[in-house]
């Protein structure tokens, strides 16, 4: 974990390329529209993709972000050393581009999968324009699916709560996990993924935070503080 006074520099650093794609994220009349109506619902949201991308994007994208980085410092200096990482789920970019402005790695070769084409063409725009270290491909696919190789790690915000099914099924979940898993989720969402792990798999950590959004974005993400989830899970090696 890293010290709080690192974290804050962190998200003071990750602000300024957030705000480096500013027109992506700029709330507009449908994205405050939609941001009320989920909040006055309190409810687990299933979206429509392909009428409201841009809308989901500018309401809730840089709010995601934030807390990916933030579940992403639990994994310390070892963010550094994941060469192939996928996104599942990848929407307009939120968790891809967390993981990609903290493990700064030429190397990294990350791949964002999803069933919408709008999301992909944010999600290829907003990692042109944040210009970080590593090879990014995104493509469009119907999850879950066999995806032909083995990822170091794959990250997923928000995507198990659209598919709860895949939880409980052992052959599907499976299919979502690379060596590694993170996922970021409502808590609800993580406490079904901590019950009904399968067997091959075990927990490596879960963490639940306040992040406090810093003061540069609250015109974006309409609040100062916002709770995180997340599940770290490992394949259990023979
Ligand atoms: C709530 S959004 C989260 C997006 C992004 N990960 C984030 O945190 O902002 C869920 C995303 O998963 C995608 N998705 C949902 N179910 C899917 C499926 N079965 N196959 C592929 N993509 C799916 C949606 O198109 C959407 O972009």
């Amino acid at each position: 974990m890293l010290r709080t006074d690192e974290q804050t520099r962190h998200f003071d650093d990750f602000a300024d390329i957030l705000l480096r794609c500013n027109h992506l994220y700029r709330p507009s009349l449908d994205s405050i529209t939609l941001l009320n109506a989920v909040e006055s619902r309190r409810q687990i949201e299933i979206f429509d993709y392909t009428n409201s991308a841009d809308a989901f994007t500018r309401a809730f994208g840089m709010r995601n972000s934030l807390k990916c980085l933030q579940a992403l410092t639990s994994l310390g200096t070892a963010i550094h050393d994941y060469r192939k990482v996928c996104d599942l789920g990848c929407g307009s970019g939120a968790f891809s581009l967390a993981f990609a402005y903290l493990a700064r790695n030429p190397n990294l070769e990350l791949h964002g999968l999803d069933a919408a084409e709008t999301q992909l063409s944010l999600s290829e725009e907003l990692m042109s324009v944040a210009r970080l270290p590593g090879k990014f491909a995104f493509e469009q696919r119907s999850l879950p699916a066999p995806i032909g190789y083995l990822p170091d790690l794959t990250l997923s915000s928000y995507w198990f709560c659209e598919n709860e099914h895949v939880i409980f099924d052992p052959a599907l979940f499976d299919l979502t996990v690379g060596k590694e898993l993170l996922v970021v989720d409502y808590e609800k969402i993580i406490d079904h993924i901590t019950a009904f792990l399968p067997r091959g798999f075990r927990v490596l950590g879960r963490y639940s935070a306040n992040i406090e959004v810093p003061a540069a974005l609250t015109e974006f993400v309409a609040q100062e503080k916002a709770s995180v989830h997340s599940i770290h899970i490992g394949r259990v090696l023979d």
